[in-house]
């Protein structure tokens, strides 16, 4: 990974993903692994995970997978004691579990709604719950991995959009409440990321290679995201806290422009 950050930006600093294993959640990983942090990466299955796991270990720290639903918080208090407890010390959460799909609200189920926020809104504070106690011993940082989304009324996105205007509102709350304890707790909203689950699942191909593409004529990749993350997650944001950073090119900015132009 070419990097804009010296090398020590994270030495010494212990960070655990929830999402981890694959996508964006991958790359701040890797990330923050060649800033010398070492990482606990959690998700539902184990198999999703090794190969991150493997891929970060690669990059000379110490990196464990552990299986948790984010939407069971006992699962999530043990997954956190256990990564704790096998790396020393929790500085850094990235929330970044999460699950989506096109579905207009006229055919989407309560139980489909009810997942989708279960998955991001409530395991983000699962999760966040379960990392206070540690983060609290030295202070630490908290990132919250949310959307565009909910800025307009994305069709077909009803689910996802309220889960994240949640999850963001939880951002604002819980700097507030967290600072004290020398925790900050900020959001990056990344726009549609290449090569990613959600671009995948929830673009079509035209679209990426059009409208999808913002002012900056391109889609994100991984990197931008993960660049973000590092600042957020390191001292070279001690001073940001409560604030979603929108990384995605100013594409939702464009959302309002006259069609065709
Ligand atoms: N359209 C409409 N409803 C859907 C759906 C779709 N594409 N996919 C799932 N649902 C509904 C199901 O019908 C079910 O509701 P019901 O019981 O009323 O029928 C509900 O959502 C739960 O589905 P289920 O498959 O049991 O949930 P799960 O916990 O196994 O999976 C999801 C969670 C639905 C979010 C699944 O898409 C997932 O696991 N995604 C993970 C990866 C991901 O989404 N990555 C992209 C992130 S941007």
């Amino acid at each position: 990974m070419k990097t804009m950050f010296r090398s020590d930006l994270l030495a010494g600093r212990v960070a655990l993903i929830t999402g981890g294993g694959t996508g964006i959640c991958r790359g701040i990983a890797l990330a923050f692994a060649a800033h010398g942090c070492d990482l606990a990466i959690v998700s539902r299955t184990v198999e999703h995970l090794e190969p991150t796991a493997a891929d970060l270990r690669a990059l000379g720290v110490r990196a464990f997978a552990y299986a948790a639903d984010v939407r069971n918080p006992v699962a999530v208090n043990e997954a956190v004691a256990a990564a704790v407890a096998g790396l020393g010390r929790l500085d850094i959460l990235v929330n970044g579990a999460a699950g989506n799909f096109i579905c207009r609200a006229e055919d989407l189920s309560p139980n489909g709604f009810g997942t989708v926020v279960d998955i991001d809104l409530k395991g983000t504070f699962n999760a966040s719950k379960a990392a206070l106690p540690y983060l609290r011993r030295q202070g630490g940082s908290v990132l919250n991995i949310s959307a565009t989304l909910p800025y307009l009324g994305t069709v077909g996105q009803v689910h996802a959009s309220a889960a994240k205007a949640g999850v963001d509102s939880l951002t604002r709350t819980l700097a507030c409440e967290w600072g004290p304890y020398g925790i900050r707790v900020n959001g990056i909203a990344p726009g549609p990321v290449e090569g990613t689950e959600g671009v995948r699942r929830l673009t079509s191909e035209a679209s990426r290679a059009g409208a999808l593409k913002g002012p900056l004529g391109r889609l994100a990749v991984v990197e931008d995201v993960a660049n973000a993350a590092l600042y957020l997650s390191s001292e070279a944001a001690s001073f940001v806290n409560g604030v979603t950073l929108v990384v995605d090119g100013g594409l939702w900015l464009r959302s309002a422009s006259i069609p065709g132009d």
